[in-house]
């Protein structure tokens, strides 16, 4: 074993967090220190187009100027008050967001977990309060293959064997349906009235990017009014205009609010990657069920943290990035395409705006995957594997067409090296 003075700067770092840190990740072999854009740096100062954007939190950009302009200028007035006291910058991104996405109230926390824990509270204390579900018997409903984060209550509606093994036991209450399949849902639906809610993601991000039929979420939501149930959509992933719109599940513009969902749970781009900031919107029927001292959080709604979500949102706004990533998701869509045609060792194509995966003719469990990542590494760009053989490409929304050509010719010639390998001819 070589001796630590010997070690790269790369493997120096490697190793200190294989030593100190828990072992709760499988990081690319990349150790990054700066980022502008849709750019990161190694410590060695190769440059990277970043194909992940922190798992859709760096919508905006790597340390965009004018929200990293917001974070200073707040930090060095006033960064945390806990809500033993009002400040003055939570109820302006409470309005700014209760009007921008059409909500009476909104709830604001730091990760993404905590606010689905938090929905998941809401939608139970309003089947107690309003519809009148029997005490401890509500029931909340999650797809098959649903991703919502990593605390006890919510891997409880995981059926992810590697999130679930040994964490047991897990909380009562939730029930599983298979994903895209409206009749299953409405089986399910006659069969228990004790169903408070069904969370929801529009897109599934962590299952390798699963678009859904165009019609699945309004079909949900009909079935959730019809049934007295709330339809929550978890946006956390596919919010903030990483599909091509505001959000995935409804049109924000829309003066029809039919498709409109009970709840909407939002993280990782309000804050265009500089702090965790997540928030749950709803109506007053649904908010106004938890009162004082029944739920909340020191850091929840600091005045830093409000700051910095308001710029990033407002940049989102700004510069159009719904249009960007509408536009050249479907420019990446049919370069990659074009790519499968050529190359033969990409099974499918699929996605939504800049929120896209590439299925590997491969085992799940190979890790062919994960080479093909290493070698898109060497190429000078930055993507992950998911589920096995699925690989994300989510860029920043301010990724430009010709940036996108650029990382094109990049994924073919990683592709290429892989072709010799026997696999069976794309599909389309
Ligand atoms: C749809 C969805 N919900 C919830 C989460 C959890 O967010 P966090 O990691 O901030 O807790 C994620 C994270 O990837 C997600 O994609």
């Amino acid at each position: 074993m070589r001796i630590s003075a010997n070690l790269s700067k790369v493997e120096t770092v490697i190793e200190k967090e294989n030593r100190y840190g828990a072992h709760n990740y499988h990081p690319l072999p990349v150790v990054l220190e700066k980022g502008e854009g849709v750019f990161l740096w190694d410590v060695e100062g190769k440059k990277y187009y970043d194909f992940l954007s922190a798992y859709s939190a760096v919508n905006q950009g790597h340390c965009h100027p004018r929200i990293i302009g917001a974070l200073k200028e707040q930090a060095e007035k006033l960064t945390l008050t806990s809500r033993a006291f009002y400040n003055n910058k939570l109820g302006d991104l409470e309005e700014f967001m209760c009007k921008l996405f059409g909500y009476d109230k909104a709830l604001i926390m730091n990760s993404g977990v905590e606010a689905v824990e938090s929905a998941m509270k809401l939608c139970r204390k309003w089947a107690y309060q309003v519809k009148g579900v029997p005490a401890n018997q509500a029931k909340i409903v999650f797809a098959n293959g649903n991703f919502h984060g990593r605390t006890i209550s919510v891997i409880s509606a995981s059926d992810d064997e590697s999130a679930t093994t040994n964490f047991g036991p897990f909380v009562d209450g939730i029930l599983r349906v298979p994903y895209n399949n409206v009749e299953a849902f409405e089986t399910l639906l006659k069969e228990d009235k004790n169903i408070a809610g069904f969370i929801v993601e529009p897109i599934q991000g962590e299952a390798g990017v699963v678009v859904p039929d165009s019609d699945y979420l309004s079909r949900i939501n009909a079935l959730c009014k019809q049934y007295n149930v709330l339809f929550i959509a978890d946006e956390i992933q596919t919010g903030i205009a990483r599909t091509g719109e505001m959000l995935a599940s409804y049109d924000i513009n829309s003066k029809d609010k039919t498709n409109q969902p009970d709840m909407i749970i939002l993280g990782k781009a309000i804050s265009g990657g500089v702090l965790p900031v997540s928030a749950v919107l709803a109506n007053d029927e649904i908010m106004l069920t938890i009162k004082p001292g029944e739920h909340g959080s020191t850091y929840g709604g600091n005045p830093l943290a409000c700051a910095v979500a308001q710029e990033a949102l407002q940049v989102v706004l700004d510069e159009n990035l719904t249009d960007n990533a509408k536009r050249l998701g479907e420019i990446l869509r049919n370069g990659l395409e074009a790519i499968a045609k050529r190359i033969g060792i990409i099974e499918q194509v699929r996605g939504k705006g800049l929120l896209n995966a590439i299925v590997i003719y491969c085992p799940e469990d190979s890790n062919m995957a994960w080479d093909i990542c290493v070698k898109f590494q060497e190429n000078g760009l930055l993507a992950k594997p998911t589920q096995g053989n699925k690989i994300r490409f989510a860029p920043p929304l301010v990724i430009t067409e010709a940036q996108i050509n650029e990382c094109l010719v990049i994924i073919e010639k990683s592709l290429l090296e892989f072709a010799n390998q026997p696999v069976k001819p794309h599909i389309g």
